[in-house]
C-alpha cells in the first residue's frame, strides 16, 4: 500500500511491516508499558541538533533548548551532555534543568510574569541571562537582586512587530502580542537598565513565533533587531549576545520550513553583511529539536461507524494530545502494523467527555477494535501541555537509543494524582 512520507524519518520508518522508531518496534513498547505510551528517539533529537550545530560552524553560539517543548528529565539530560543550554520560563523549569545535570550558567530566563522568588531562584543559582519583557518587571530585578547583594545579567526582549505567518495563538512578535518590549521602547528601557544598580546589560533578544516554516520573517526580525542594537551601542551601551528565540516549524503533514541549517546560513549572511558575525548569538529552538522526534501510542478500543461519520475511539485523548483541540492543529495517524488499504475516512477521537476531544478528522484508515496506531510528531507540546482531565493519568515516556530502550517516566497512577488532594476538615 501506499505511504505518505512520514514526518520523523529516517528515524521513524516500517521494518518489515512494523513501525519502528529506530530499531525498537513500537508495538513491542506498546506491550511492555501499555498506551497511550509516547516515544522519543534519541538519534532524532541529535540529529536535529546537529543541524543547528553544523550551521553555526565556526561561529560563537550558545543553543539553548526551549524545554517547555518537552521537559522530561531524560531529554534536557540528553541535550545537557550533547552542550546546550536551556531557555526556562519557571522556577520548576529552572529545577529540572539542575536535577537533569544541566549548567545554570548556560540558562536563558524567559516569559512575561516572572516573580520575585523566581527572580531570587535565578540569581542564587547563577543563570546566564534573565530575558526581560517589560519596563515594570526590570524594576523589580533590579531590587530583587540589590536586595541578594548581586546583579542580573539582562537581555530585553523586542517585540519587532513582525508577522511570523503562523497560528495566532503562537505568533508572538507582532505588537498586539503581550510578549518583549515594543520596538520603539527599547533604546529608552536599555539606557533606563544601564542606570540600574542591580541590572548588568549583557544582551538582546527576540522571538516571534512558533512553527514558522519560512525564512523571511527571521530575517526581517533579524534587521529590526540589528537596528536597535546599533542605536543601543551609539548610547554608549555595549551588548554582548545577540539571541534570536526559537520558532523553526516542522513537518506536521507536508509542511516545508527551512532546514537550520539552510535558515541560519541565511541569517549568518545577513549577520556578517552589517558586521555583527563575531557576536556572540543564542538561539532558543524547541519543537524543531524534538517535535518530530517523537510518536503517541495509542489503541484503538472502539468502532463505531455510523451514517454521517465513523468515529475510531482510541486510548489517548486531548489531555495527552491537546494541540488537535488547542490549535486545529493536524497530526498524521498511522498504523503500527499496516495490513489493508483505507476505504473509509475516520474521526479519531479519545475518550473525554467532550466533542473537542479529538485527534484527527477525516482519517483515511482500516482499523480494527484492538489495532495499535501511532500520532506522529508528538515530541514537543504533547507531553510538556498533558494534564489530568477526566482524571487521567499522564501517559509513561520511553526513550529510544539504537535497539535500547529506556523508560524515562512511569505512567501516573490515580493515588499519585490524588496525593495532594484531602478532604475538607482533615
Ligand atoms: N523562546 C521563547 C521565548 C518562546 O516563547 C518559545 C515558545 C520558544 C523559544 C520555542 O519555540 P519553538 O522553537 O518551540 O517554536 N504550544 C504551542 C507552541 C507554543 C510556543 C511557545 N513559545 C504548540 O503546541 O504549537
Amino acid at each position: 500500500m501506499i505511504m505518505k512520507k512520514l514526518p520523523g524519518e529516517p528515524y521513524l520508518a516500517y521494518q518489515n511491516g512494523e513501525l519502528c522508531l529506530e530499531s525498537a518496534r513500537l508495538s513491542e513498547l506498546a506491550r511492555t508499558h501499555g498506551t497511550p505510551l509516547f516515544v522519543y528517539s534519541q538519534a532524532a533529537m541529535l540529529g536535529a541538533l546537529a543541524a543547528y550545530q553544523r550551521g553555526f560552524a565556526g561561529r560563537q553560539v550558545q543553543i539553548c533548548y526551549a524545554m517547555k517543548a518537552n521537559p522530561a528529565l531524560g531529554v534536557i539530560a540528553l541535550f545537557a551532555q550533547a552542550g546546550c543550554g536551556f531557555d526556562v520560563v519557571s522556577g520548576g523549569d529552572l529545577d529540572r534543568v539542575l536535577a537533569a545535570g544541566g549548567e545554570a550558567k548556560k540558562v536563558i530566563f524567559s516569559g512575561v510574569g516572572k516573580t520575585r522568588s523566581e527572580m531570587r531562584q535565578g540569581l542564587q543559582a547563577g543563570i546566564g541571562c534573565f530575558n526581560v519583557e517589560s519596563e515594570a518587571e526590570l524594576d523589580v530585578l533590579s531590587e530583587v537582586a540589590c536586595s541578594l547583594g548581586l546583579r542580573a545579567p539582562v537581555s530585553i526582549r523586542v517585540n519587532p512587530n513582525v508577522d511570523p505567518q503562523t497560528h495566532p495563538y503562537i505568533s508572538t512578535g507582532l505588537k498586539d502580542n503581550k510578549f518583549g518590549i515594543a520596538h520603539e521602547r527599547v533604546l529608552p528601557t536599555y539606557v533606563h537598565a544601564a542606570a540600574l544598580p542591580g541590572i548588568r546589560v549583557v544582551g538582546i533578544d527576540c522571538h516571534i513565533g512558533s512553527q514558522i516554516t519560512q525564512a523571511e520573517p527571521y530575517l526581517e526580525a533579524m534587521d529590526r533587531m540589528l537596528d536597535l542594537v546599533d542605536a543601543v551601542e551609539a548610547a554608549g551601551i555595549s551588548i554582548e549576545h545577540l539571541d534570536f528565540g526559537g520558532g523553526l516549524g516542522i513537518d506536521y503533514n507536508g509542511d516545508t520550513p527551512p532546514d537550520a541549517g539552510q535558515l541560519w546560513a541565511a541569517l549568518l549572511a545577513k549577520l556578517d553583511a552589517r558586521g555583527f558575525g563575531q557576536r556572540q548569538l543564542m538561539i532558543e529552538p524547541g519543537r524543531s529539536l524534538v517535535g518530530n522526534a517523537g510518536v503517541c501510542v495509542t489503541e484503538v478500543l472502539y468502532l463505531k461507524p455510523g451514517e454521517q461519520k465513523n468515529f475510531c475511539i482510541v486510548d489517548a485523548a486531548m489531555n495527552d494530545l491537546p494541540r488537535p483541540a488547542m490549535y486545529q492543529a493536524y497530526h498524521q495517524i498511522v498504523p503500527l502494523q499496516p495490513r489493508a488499504d483505507a476505504t473509509q475516512v475516520w474521526e479519531v477521537v479519545g475518550p473525554i467527555c467532550e466533542s473537542g476531544d479529538w485527534l484527527g478528522h477525516d482519517r483515511a484508515l482500516a482499523p480494527r477494535q484492538g489495532d495499535l496506531l501511532a500520532v506522529l510528531s508528538a515530541g514537543a507540546y504533547c507531553m510538556s501541555m498533558a494534564s489530568n482531565y477526566n482524571s487521567r493519568g499522564r501517559a509513561p515516556e520511553v526513550l529510544v537509543d539504537g535497539a535500547q530502550s529506556h523508560l524515562i517516566r512511569r505512567r501516573e497512577t490515580i493515588a499519585e494524582q490524588m496525593q495532594q488532594e484531602q478532604l475538607p476538615g482533615h
